[in-house]
Parts: C-alpha cells; structure tokens; sequence
C-alpha cells in the first residue's frame, strides 16, 4: 500500500469554537492507483490532501505512508517526505517566477534526486511544453502554467501525486484534456494519484472513486 489512513481525525479551532472536519477517515491508496476524491464544498478534501502531503498534523489517527508513520516524523523528516515521496498538484500553482520553464520542471526532479533528462523530454513534449522551455512563469496563459505545474511534479516520479482540483480555473474542455494527460503519464512514471476532481466525467475515468461525506470516506 503507498498510503494508508486510518481513523484519521481533525479539527479546527475558529472563532466560533471547534470544528470537526475530520472525524474517522479511512482510505488507502495501492502503488499506481488512482483514486478520485469527491465531495461538497467545504467538506474536508482540501484538508485530508494537506494531511497526506505532510503539510499539515492530523490530531488523531494514523497516516502511514510507505510504511512509515508521519506522526513520527521530527522537521528535517517531515521536510524529506515533501521532497522525495508526495508531489503536490495545487490551483494555485506555485511556479518560481525567476526560473524559466525548463528550470521549473527540473528543480524537484533534482532534489528529490530522480532527475531524468529523457523522462522530463519525454513529459515536455506530452504536455506540449516544449515550445516554451525558455520563457519565464508570467510569459504564460494560465493553461500553459498548469501543464508546467503537472510537468514539473510528474518529472520527479513520486511515489503518490497528490492533485487538488488541479484544473479548476481552466474552461472545462481544456482542464479535462489536461487532467487526461495527467492521469495516463501519473501511470507511466508509476505514481499513485489521489485527485480532487468536480467532474464526475474524469472521476469515473480513474481506477475508482471515493466520496468525502460528514467527515468519513463513503465508497
Ligand atoms: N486553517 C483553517 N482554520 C479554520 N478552518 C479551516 C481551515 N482550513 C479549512 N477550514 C474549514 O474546514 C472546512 C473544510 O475545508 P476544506 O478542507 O478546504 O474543504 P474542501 O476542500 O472540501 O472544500 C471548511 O469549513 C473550511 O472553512
Ligand atoms: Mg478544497
């Protein structure tokens, strides 16, 4: 199993009191499977990827990934996790504005140490990137940036990519192509996927489909 969560639990203290957000999440997610995660509005699926990526501590409950338990992780661990095992896929896409597109792609490749120029060839041209190596994030459309953003966590072969409504600022028929893409290249660098999709469409493309509801996983 490449993720596994069990009775995971968490909350949010606001001004209002304590929110449950989180109240007993069981999911696993085997090497290579994609799994498409649902869910209304303000249900949690935001929440629940944060806690997978190690971006942020559950209060309860285990998240073991590749059988190691990240609530037993100090700092300099929690930060190797993010680097080589988990690759975010987020709206916002977090580009580094002063690298060109060739850099972009490239730099988590090389800190996660799996830096494969023919992979990285191979993703560019996929993704229809090429053309643009050499221009910087700004000189982009908002739909060549997000194809940056996949490349760029795509060339690093992580063990899990975790996608967070990816395409949401993308028309429909643009962000479905792009997410197409995204799942059939998720295969060949043999990364599990867990993605936060609206469109039920692509939901049923991937390997299976699972609904956030109440605070708990319902299949
Ligand atoms: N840092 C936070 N502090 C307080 N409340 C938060 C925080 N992050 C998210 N929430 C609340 O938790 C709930 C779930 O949020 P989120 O995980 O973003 O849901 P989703 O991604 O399914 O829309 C929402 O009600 C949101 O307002
Ligand atoms: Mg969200």
């Amino acid at each position: 199993m490449t993720l596994s969560m069990t009775a995971v639990r968490k909350s949010y203290t606001t001004a209002e009191g304590v929110i449950e957000i989180l109240n007993g999440i069981d999911l696993d997610v085997g090497a290579s499977e994609s799994v498409a995660l649902t869910g209304e509005s303000g249900s949690g699926k935001s929440t629940l990827l944060h806690l997978a990526g190690g971006l942020d501590h559950a209060d309860g409950g285990s998240v073991i990934m590749q059988g190691q338990d990240l609530a037993k992780f100090g700092e300099r661990e929690r930060a190797d996790y993010r680097r080589t095992q988990v690759g975010l896929v987020f709206q916002q896409f977090n580009l580094i504005p002063s690298l060109n597109v060739a850099a972009n792609i490239s730099f988590h490749a090389k800190l996660a140490g799996r830096y494969d120029a023919a992979w990285e060839l191979d993703l560019t041209e996929r993704l229809g990137l090429a053309p643009y190596l050499s221009r910087f994030p700004e000189q982009l459309s908002g739909g060549q940036q997000q194809r940056v953003a996949i490349a760029r966590t795509l060339a690093a072969r992580p063990p899990l990519i975790l996608a967070d409504e990816p395409t949401g600022n993308l028309d429909e028929a643009t962000g479905d192509a792009v997410l197409e893409l995204m799942l059939s290249l998720a295969k060949n660098a043999g990364s599990a996927l867990l993605l936060v999709t609206h469109s039920m469409r692509l939901a049923h493309r991937l390997d299976r489909k699972v609904i956030l509801r109440g605070g708990r996983i319902v299949e």
